[in-house]
């Protein structure tokens, strides 16, 4: 039987962050080996440096592209894919990777954009990017310049997914927060408007985060243990 938080939800609300991908060898972004050791934010994903740099910053998404479709989904991904067929579940993610929807999840809001795609900068298309694309990748519709199709620090999330997100974890009953450290807003906020609305709050995650003292169950672990003990897998 899954924990009985689990049994007696009516509507999930799930954020994911890196943590949920570092079992499928993806760097999250904070901590020991985390990508910000080794690069600056300021140099790589903002839209100034994209202005000052672009081959630098395309170069940069290019080898995380590479890294991303060399990896799999893991256990996690795929316990999130399983549960979205026996719950009404909404999964917000903060990640760029791909790898819920690879995994099988269908109701899949994109908080951050994704590195699969560019963006026009002059007619908007998207077009997929592939393994070792040569960059700076132009767009395949009106062959303008393009940027990835990513948030930078800095700009606003879209629209539409931010409302979308914010109604889901507004209407929820258990707000399921895994593998994010919760300090890039206004992502993790979304937890407290849950908590302030009623829900329950699970947080799945091997160290502590600012979200874990209003969690109504921490567990310390990685996420697809986390999630195997929560669902009883
Ligand atoms: P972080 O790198 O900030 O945090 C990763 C979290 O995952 C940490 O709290 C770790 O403790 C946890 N973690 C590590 N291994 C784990 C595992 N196996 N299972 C579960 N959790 C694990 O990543 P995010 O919170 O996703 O934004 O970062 C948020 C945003 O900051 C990113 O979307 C990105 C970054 O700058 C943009 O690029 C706009």
């Amino acid at each position: 039987m899954a924990h009985p938080l689990i049994e007696q939800a009516k509507r999930i609300a799930v954020l994911s962050g890196a943590g949920i991908s570092a079992e499928s060898g993806i760097a999250t972004f904070r901590g020991k080996d985390g990508l910000w050791k080794n690069y600056r934010p300021e140099e790589l994903a903002t839209p100034q440096a994209f202005d000052r740099n672009p081959e630098l910053v395309w170069e940069w998404y290019a080898m995380r592209l590479n890294i991303v479709l060399s990896a799999k989904p893991n256990q996690a991904h795929y316990l999130l894919a399983n549960l979205e067929k026996e719950k009404d579940l909404t999964l917000v993610t903060q990640n760029v990777d791909r790898l819920h929807h690879r995994a099988g999840s269908a109701n899949v809001l994109e908080l951050h954009g994704n590195i699969s795609h560019s963006r026009c900068l002059q007619c908007g298309h998207l077009s997929l990017l592939e393994k070792d694309f040569s960059y700076p990748p132009l767009c395949k519709v009106c062959g303008g310049r393009t940027r990835p199709n990513v948030v930078w620090f800095g700009e606003t999330l879209p629209i539409s997914v931010f409302q979308k997100s914010i109604q889901a974890f507004e209407s929820c009953d258990l707000a399921l927060i895994i593998g994010t450290s919760a300090v890039v807003e206004p992502a993790a906020s979304l937890a407290r408007l849950a908590k302030n609305k009623g829900a329950k709050v699970i947080e799945i995650n091997p160290q502590t985060t600012s979200l874990s003292h209003l969690s109504d169950l921490s567990i310390r672990a990685g996420a697809a243990k986390g999630l195997q003990e929560l669902l009883n897998n």
